[in-house]
């Protein structure tokens, strides 16, 4: 959360930095701000709201060294005056992350005379570096302090007063570093830097980087490191939308492509993909979409590998009793990799010592490099906050797990594979349905209901989930069988209750579910598999989608409830690509 970017170089710094931050904004929109090397001083601009705000607050000036940050809110209300940077005495900084120990360092340091402006955990980081620069007058040894000071995630880039260097570290929180003929750049994620390169450095937990306009030198435990140059691999096309509205919608509708390229990859591949029948216990953590993606994971493992599987949240996880030996399998699930919980949770499982797996999009992130294993799930960069192709190559990818269990219980034969191949056209007859009428109705409602059984419920937490975060209508979900021990009673005339069908096995029990709400006024809108029979009573609005093997089905049923979402949050003219409150990369607790 939050996006930092810094540049020094030989060109005008403060647009290549506002730049940056703008393909930074999802992971934190809620206020702006830069800081720049003018005149022998530093010059700090910062403002409420997004970076167009801060744009209308530029005095036209040119630097060659500039600081910049896109803030999510963790510690103190959006404002000017909580916005990075911060500056105290000698020291200017921007940070993502969050200081856990501010508080107690924040009271040591005012009784050392330190007078604090905002509320943030960063402007007492600053004053930190400040404090020991008085006493160390040590670049370096100042920033190699910081580990030992400071407890929780951070991403510093620091300027020192008087010196035009731009000086940075991390603990917890990702950063990447890169070079030009013209300059050097440091930013929090690739889609800053990739106007001007493809090739970049990853800092690892407390390296140091310092970028002069001529040269980046890396530093760990006191001596200069060499770092490995890694290249992105996608196209440089993912920053732009392509021609569609929102990203949200370029990204649903590169699901076909994105889904073929992972069958053509993994299929030619198969041996990245683990054969998992020796671990008699299974767990799968993670958070959001990646959790329920983990839920779908959870359900095929288990039908076609016979083995029990556990799925829990990462926020959970980290902190209950879970029975973990080196016999299990932990499946770690993320589309950034850096998603703070997972990670934690990743550690103790290393820690226990389980097998660990990633399920991770970002390569090189920090969960696809501390897992013992990674499978890439190649969905290509995903700008939207609301994850969509990201989430259906997690589900393919447990459903290729699965695939390779069915095939070695001899369940399945690999005739499946045609299923598979199906994918592509089927999701591409889901993109061209007209959801607008649906859309419209569901606009207008304050409370929507997701019900299903089984694979169903999970991918109904998946739909609703999606409904939630972008248009800002309450959702419950809930297991078919679950409505009448309660929640049954929010039924009422008009109330909308989105049901998926898609498991004949239990088929008519959810019918029946859903006759029961229609009973008590339920306006039923129903995605069901196309050739299961269901009586036309018992639904108002029906979605129907092409029958294929679970192993495929779970992927399609999801596409239908995405453009629902969207549709629904642009009748209400919400920004989809950046909902309130949220931010893409959740590197916090
Ligand atoms: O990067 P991750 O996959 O670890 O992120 C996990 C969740 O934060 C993420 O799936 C979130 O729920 C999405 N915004 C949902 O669309």
């Amino acid at each position: 959360m939050c996006g930092i970017m810094g540049y020094t170089g030989k060109k005008n710094s403060i647009p290549i930095v506002i730049n940056g931050l703008k393909s930074l904004e999802y992971r934190g929109y809620d206020s702006a701000g830069i800081a720049y090397i003018y005149k022998n001083d530093i010059k700090i601009i910062k403002e409420k709201g997004r970076i167009s705000n801060l744009e209308n607050e530029l005095e036209g000036d040119s630097s060659n060294t500039c600081i910049g940050h896109t803030r999510w809110a963790t510690h103190g209300e959006p404002s000017r005056i909580n916005a990075h940077p911060h500056k105290v005495g000698n020291i200017t900084i921007v940070h993502n992350g969050i200081i856990e120990n501010y508080n107690e360092l924040k009271n040591k340091l005012i009784k050392e005379g330190y007078k604090f402006k905002s509320e943030t955990d960063t402007e007492v980081a600053c004053a930190i570096i400040d404090y020991y620069y008085k006493k160390l007058n040590d670049k370096i040894k100042v920033i190699e302090k910081l580990k030992d000071v400071l407890k929780g995630s951070y991403a510093f880039l620091i300027l020192f007063q008087g010196d035009d260097k731009i000086y940075a570290t991390k603990c917890g929180s990702p950063m990447i570093v890169a070079s030009s003929m013209n300059g050097n750049f440091i930013a929090s994620d690739i889609p800053a830097i990739l106007s001007y390169t493809k090739e970049y450095f990853l800092l690892d937990e407390h390296d140091i980087a310092i970028l002069d306009k001529d040269f980046i030198k890396f530093i760990k435990d006191g001596k200069e490191i060499k770092k490995e140059k890694l290249i992105f691999q996608f196209d440089t096309e993912v920053a732009s939308k392509g021609g569609y509205k929102h990203f949200m919608l370029k990204e649903i509708h590169e699901e076909p492509k994105v889904v073929k390229d992972y069958l053509d990859y993994y299929f030619e591949n198969f041996d990245l993909i683990p054969d998992i029948s020796k671990y008699r216990k299974i767990q799968i953590v993670a958070c959001g979409s990646a959790y329920h993606a983990g839920l779908i994971g959870k359900f095929l493992i288990e039908k076609y590998g016979s083995i029990e599987v556990n799925c829990y949240i990462a926020s959970e996880y980290r902190y209950q009793l879970n029975f973990i030996d080196k016999n299990t399998l932990v499946i770690l699930v993320s589309q950034s990799g850096e998603t703070a919980d997972t990670i934690a949770s990743l550690r103790l499982a290393k820690k226990n010592k389980a097998k660990t797996l990633g399920i991770v999009n970002v390569v090189g992130s920090t969960i696809a490099r501390e897992c013992d294993s990674v499978i890439y799930i190649n969905a290509g960069a995903e700008i939207a906050v609301a994850t969509t192709k990201a989430y259906v190559n997690q589900v393919l990818t447990f459903s290729l797990i699965a695939y390779k269990l069915g095939l070695k219980n001899k369940l399945l034969t690999e005739d499946i594979k045609k299923e598979y191949y199906k994918l592509p056209n089927e999701i591409s007859k889901m993109l061209k349905l007209d959801y607008h009428k649906l859309a419209l109705k569901i606009s207008k409602q304050n409370n929507v209901f997701f019900i299903g059984r089984l694979i169903d419920y999970y991918l109904c937490l998946e739909g609703s989930l999606k409904l939630k975060e972008i248009s800002y209508i309450h959702s419950e979900t809930y297991p078919a069988g679950e409505l009448k021990h309660g929640t049954i009673s929010l039924i009422d005339s008009g109330t909308i209750v989105i049901s998926i069908v898609t498991d004949e096995n239990i088929s008519e029990k959810t019918v029946s579910n859903i006759k029961e709400t229609k009973a008590r006024g339920a306006y039923v809108i129903l995605l069901k598999r196309d050739d299961i029979i269901v009586d036309e009573t018992c639904y108002d609005e029906i979605i129907d989608i092409e029958k294929m093997s679970d192993l495929a089905m779970a992927i399609l049923t999801i596409v239908p409830l995405q453009l629902l979402a969207y549709y629904v949050s642009d009748v209400k003219g919400l920004d989809i690509d950046k909902p309130k409150n949220l931010a893409k990369s959740v590197t916090v607790e």
